[in-house]
This record gives C-alpha cells, structure tokens and sequence, in this order.
C-alpha cells in the first residue's frame, strides 16, 4: 500500500507540508489499509504530527469528504491536534467545547465564536431581535400607561414567544451547517457526549493521547458512528489517571487503546529520523 502510494506520488504533498519520515509514512498507509488502527510511539516520536498528516492527505489528496472527529482526552491534546492540522495542512477546524477550556490562538474557531459571528450577520434573526426589543419597548409603556387590556399584552408575549422560537431555530441550523462545513471538529472525549454533538455523525474518529483515556471516555467519540478508528498513544508509558482504587480495580485503569494493542489490532510505531 505504502510503495503504491508513494509511487503515484500520492503522499507527496502530505510528506512535505509535515516533514514526514518513513515510519509515519506507514503509520498513513497502516491508517487507510484497516477500519481500526493503533499508532504508538514514546513521547515526542511525531505522533501529532502524523495525525496532521494523515487528515490532510485524507482530505487534501484524496478527497475524502467523511466527516473527521478529532478527539483527545485533554483540551491541551485537542488543541494540539487542531493547530497541527490547521497551521500545516490549512485544514478547516471548527472546536467543540467551552471556550475557558480552549486556547487563545483556537478561540475564534470555537462552535461558540463561530455561530455568534454567524448569528450577527443572519438577517432573520437580527430582525427577529429588532422586533423583540420593539415588542419590550411597547410592553414597558404600557405598564407605565396602565391604560392597555391584558388581552394586547397577551398577544405581545405571545409573539416575544414565537420570535424566540425562531430565533433558536435559526441558532440550531446555523450550528448544523457550521459542523457540516467543517473538515475536522475538533473535541475531548467526554466532550464528544455534549449537546453540540448530540445527533452528530462522523464517519472517521481519530484519538490523540489515547492511551491517556479510560475506555469509557474513548467510548464516547467512537459511539458517534464512525466506520474508520485511528488511536494515538503510547501504551508504554501514561496510563488513564484512575484516582478510585474500587475503579482500577474493576480495569477502569487499562485504556482501549491498551487492551486493543493486547489483542494484537493492527498497528504502527512512530521512530523519529526512520528516513
Ligand atoms: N518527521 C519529523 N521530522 C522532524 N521533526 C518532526 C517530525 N515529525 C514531528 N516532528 C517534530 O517533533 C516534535 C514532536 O512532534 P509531535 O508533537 O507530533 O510528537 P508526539 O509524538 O505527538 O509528542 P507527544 O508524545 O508529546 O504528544 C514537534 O516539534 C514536531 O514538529
Ligand atoms: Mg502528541
């Protein structure tokens, strides 16, 4: 697979925009061949990198339209992953989460900031808001007249209503079409199980620090439908942080990531300088 893509000089694009060397190379290749793949490596060995690769040769190369959820345990991963992707690859990164969470340079490509940016310039609900801060104004008078029927103010509140409605629906489509346009979301696990995504589908699930993950937070992104499954880690050294003994006990301790490297799932490992 690895000598056929680089033979129809497929993989060109991504070795050079990531510097990538051979072992990453084929951790690409062992990425594309399998529906579930463990790439492994000590810390520093590229494994961020490789992601950023491996998206970008996905979408850039081959066109691969499947919507991408770049998961990690940590915000700090999720970030990492996403700036990896979009400083090198150009890829667009749209990032689920609490913008506190998230760091300065990834704010403006929160959920939040983008659908508040969208939400300013969507006609039908700055006019919807016109209209509500009008109704308030005539409601507030009439208080103050005390010369209006309950029955006008009812209708007022009534409409306050359906302007509201409106204007949440118009929220909820813009979100949509923000996670349908967007090449890679990027979230934490636990955050994957968030109101924003309920409902969502990706088609391929990648997990950074995976191995970092107990295997029902790693669950969580993998429940979104995926049909293709990359787990990035390293088995060898950071195990999921259990604080409960009864929970280590019970095998929250062993991440997925390490069961499935126990069944002998296919994987590859990342050495940097392999050239
Ligand atoms: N093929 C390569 N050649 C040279 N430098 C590389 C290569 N791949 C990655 N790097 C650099 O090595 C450093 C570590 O890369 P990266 O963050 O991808 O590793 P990692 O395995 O994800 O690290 P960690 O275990 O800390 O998460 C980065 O500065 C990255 O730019
Ligand atoms: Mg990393």
């Amino acid at each position: 697979m690895l000598k056929q893509l680089e033979q129809q000089g497929l993989l060109a694009s991504a070795k050079h925009s990531f510097r990538l060397d051979a072992s990453q190379l084929i951790a690409i290749s062992t990425a594309m061949l399998n529906p579930v793949t463990l790439l492994h490596g000590p810390p520093g060995t590229g494994k961020t990198t490789t992601i950023g690769g491996l998206l970008f040769f996905l979408r850039r190369t081959l066109g691969y339209k499947g919507k991408i959820l770049a998961a990690a345990q940590s915000n700090v991963a999720v970030d990492n992953m996403l700036e990896t992707a979009m400083k090198r690859g150009g890829l667009r990164v749209l990032r689920v989460g609490e913008p506190v969470k998230v760091r300065s340079s990834l704010q403006r490509y929160t959920l939040r900031a983008q659908v508040e940016a969208a939400v300013a310039k969507d006609t039908t609900i700055c006019e919807a808001r016109e209209e509500q801060r009008s109704l308030r104004q005539q409601l507030r008078t009439m208080r103050k007249s005390r010369r209006s029927s309950g029955y006008e103010r009812k209708l007022l509140y009534e409409r306050l209503d359906e302007l509201n409605a409106l204007i949440d629906k118009e929220v909820r489509r813009i979100t949509q079409q923000l996670l349908a346009e967007a090449e890679v979301v990027g979230v934490t696990c636990t955050g994957a199980a968030g109101p924003e995504l309920a409902g969502a589908a990706f088609d391929m699930v990648v997990i950074d620090e995976g191995s970092q993950a107990s295997e029902p937070e790693a669950l969580i992104p993998l429940m979104k439908g995926c049909r293709r499954v990359v787990l990035v880690g390293d088995h060898k050294q950071l195990p999921p942080v259990v604080k409960s003994s009864e929970a280590a006990a019970g095998g929250l301790g062993q991440s997925l990531f390490e069961r499935l490297m126990d069944t002998g799932a296919p994987s590859a490992m990342l050495q940097i300088g392999s050239d």
